[in-house]
């Protein structure tokens, strides 16, 4: 098992390749009450616990984005007053970025903050969602619109989960570990060169690998900058033209696959602007592809597309910013493009 330590408003650590059902007994010690949260999609695999002392009650609730709504926060709400959750016992979040999110969430909120751990079942909330603090709910206006930064008190990785997965989410969540090659460990690139999604599916050893390596990227961005105030903003390379075409597609698209076609675009706009070779940017393009993943976006018109990216909340003020590399593991910043230099960007990814 490898831990990573986080250091963020606490401390805590990642164990990566641990068995989830004996992490929970001993997290639970010393605790009077545990929550387990978790989706209905997903009820058969979660286990019974063993009592132990602990009195375990589990909270199964809608899939996806239509767990992080404020109706299913207060029947939540309503279950853990039931219950009589206090101060001293602990809320379990088992599932993808939504329920991690979603149990973070509920965490943060009951009684000013309670302790939680993040039990991430997808690639995407391995390497991302449970890591870093940020939790929360949509709202009728908004993706994460309410939210808190609370950092779990552990994040259990057990790759046991990932056998069920669809290889749609499998592929998605690589985007990110994709991203990190790009902007912080150019191993990762090395490794998925010339492997087909099957081969990294299909070994135990490389998906553990490329998980570690993109769970130490993150929890080493936000260790240095927990509340995004500029360093944690390198996470967001290949989301700002992705986070639009997320919002224009209306959610249709994976998270991951916004991002894959967001990273193609910042590839061509760094390559147009002479910031990277093409090498480099063509390097995008044929990682992407071979995992299967989408690198083109055609239903877009360009006016919805820009105006959704200067509403991102990366475009600060009047400027429109975009995390770019120099190099493979280096990051800079590109500040108010011309708008023609983003249109030809986007005429590239939009055939
Ligand atoms: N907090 C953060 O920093 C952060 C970062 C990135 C994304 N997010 C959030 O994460 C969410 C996306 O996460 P996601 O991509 O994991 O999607 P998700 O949570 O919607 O899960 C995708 C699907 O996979 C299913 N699933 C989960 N684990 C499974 C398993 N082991 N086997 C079979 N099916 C399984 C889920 O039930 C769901 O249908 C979004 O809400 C996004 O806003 C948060």
């Amino acid at each position: 098992m490898k831990v990573i330590t986080v250091h963020s408003e606490r401390t805590y650590s990642i164990d990566i390749g641990r068995e989830f059902t004996s992490a929970i007994h001993g997290l639970s010690e010393n605790r009077e009450r545990v929550a387990i949260i978790f989706s209905e999609n997903m009820k058969e695999f979660i286990p019974v616990f063993d009592s132990q002392g602990a009195e375990y009650f589990y909270f199964a609730i809608p899939d996806g984005e239509e767990a992080k709504s404020i109706r299913t926060l207060e029947r939540v709400w309503n279950w853990l007053g039931a219950a009589g959750f206090t101060r001293s016992d602990l809320i379990v979040g088992i599932g993808g970025g939504a329920i991690t999110d979603f149990a973070g969430y509920v965490a943060a909120s009951w009684l000013r903050g309670v302790d939680w751990v993040a039990v991430p079942t997808t690639v995407a909330g391995m390497v991302d969602a449970a890591i870093g603090g940020k939790t929360g709910i949509n709202s009728d206006y908004g993706k994460n619109l309410i939210g808190a930064f609370h950092s779990p008190c552990r994040v259990v990785i057990d790759l046991a989960w990932l056998p069920s997965l669809s290889e749609r989410d499998f592929a998605a969540g690589l985007a990110e570990v994709v991203k990190c090659g790009f902007i912080k460990d150019p191993e990762i690139l090395k490794i998925i060169q010339g492997r087909t999604i099957a081969d990294i599916r299909g070994s135990y050893e490389i998906t553990h690998e490329l998980i570690e390596r993109a769970i130490q990227v993150k929890a080493d961005v936000v260790s240095g900058d927990f509340k995004e105030s500029f360093e944690r903003e390198i996470l967001n390379y290949g989301h700002t033209f992705g986070h639009a075409v997320e919002l224009h597609s209306r959610y249709s698209l994976r998270h991951g696959e916004c991002v894959s076609i967001g990273l193609v675009f910042i590839a061509h706009l760094s390559h147009d602007l002479g910031l990277i070779s093409s090498e480099i940017r063509d390097l995008h393009l044929s990682i992407l592809t071979g995992l299967q993943l989408p690198t083109s976006y055609s239903q877009g018109s360009w006016p919805d597309l820009y105006a959704a990216m200067k509403l991102d909340k990366k475009s600060r003020g009047n400027t429109l910013r975009f995390v770019a590399i120099s190099e493979i593991g280096r990051t800079q910043r590109i500040e108010n493009p011309t708008e023609a230099s983003l249109k030809s960007a986007y005429e590239r990814v939009s055939q």
